[in-house]
């Protein structure tokens, strides 16, 4: 059977993707090196693991889906997934590598438990899924790796409730958890932590409540889940609603979860970045 091998969380900021190529370079300069710094350890744990597929909960951000036409939840079911120009002047990354058999075993899962996926046989991917995916894989070594696309509306309101993302994540581990073939799993879930880009509060950082989040993902993630929108708009910022991403990816890991690494840093662009790995044991 397939097995969740734990998860992984990390912020997607686009400024990220631009750094990443230089990365070597960048570990003595003063704004990157206290971040790359915090990724060491997590892409040891994630190697030396070597998942066959990666479950990546994101949201796109204009490229694949717009406001004319935006859905709840969506998932990927095709052989390969693009990136393409999204207009932050970042690299377009080589394309990824999809499991079709395994996103209609989840599709056909998660819709038994009265979940409603958007069912995309063709589907760009935006950073929102590409700079974990070349943060964790350095030099974009993903190739082996498969991918399921997981993406969820975190900007057009009304948006899905933390409480919903949270039994939608608890749905998507049964689903991957009762897929007979030998397959090692591992959930990511993207973007946060606590920013706002636009209006009266650009700039906005609550590293309280980040810091509270990231204890409560861990270790009593039902608490966070309760928490409304409306309060996570003022707590974490307008985009720092991107946290139902990281409750999605906990609400999967249905074992015992132990938390191997974790790292905080203020800010990169206007956004604090927030690192965490969980290890998911039977
Ligand atoms: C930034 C952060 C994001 O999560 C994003 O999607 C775009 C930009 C930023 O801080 O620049
Ligand atoms: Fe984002």
């Amino acid at each position: 059977m397939a097995q969740i091998i734990g998860g992984l969380t990390t912020s997607h900021i686009p400024a990220i993707a631009n750094a990443v190529p230089r990365e070597d370079a960048l570990r003595n300069d003063i704004y990157w090196k206290p971040f790359f710094d915090g990724y060491d350890k997590a892409r040891r744990w994630l190697h030396a693991q070597n998942p066959d597929v990666a479950v990546v909960i994101y949201n796109d951000h204009g490229l694949n889906f717009f406001l004319d036409k935006l859905p709840t939840f969506a998932i990927g079911a095709a052989f390969e997934y693009r990136n393409a120009d999204e207009g932050w002047g970042i690299p377009t990354t080589p394309p990824f590598t999809g499991d079709p058999e395994l996103s209609w075993h989840i599709i056909n899962s998660v819709s038994a438990e009265d979940f409603d996926l958007t069912t995309c046989q063709e589907m760009l991917v935006d950073h929102g899924f590409t700079v974990p995916m070349s943060l964790f894989w350095k030099g974009n070594t993903y190739s082996d790796v498969r991918t399921i696309p997981v993406c969820i509306n975190t900007v057009q309101h009304p948006l899905p409730s933390p409480a919903r993302c949270y039994r939608l994540g608890q749905a998507i581990g049964r689903a991957v958890e009762s897929y007979p073939r030998d397959l090692k799993v591992v959930i990511l879930g993207t973007g946060g932590m606590s920013h706002q880009l636009d209006g009266e509060r650009a700039g906005f950082i609550n590293k309280k409540f980040d810091l509270e989040c990231m204890e409560k993902i861990v270790s009593r993630p039902e608490e966070l889940a309760g928490i409304s929108m409306h309060d996570l708009v003022k707590q974490a910022g307008a985009q720092g609603v991107e946290f139902i991403l990281w409750l999605t990816m906990r609400g999967a890991l249905t074992g015992k979860v132990k938390q191997i690494d974790r790292h905080y840093h203020v800010a990169i662009s206007n956004t604090a970045t927030g690192l965490l790995v969980l290890e998911n044991a039977e």
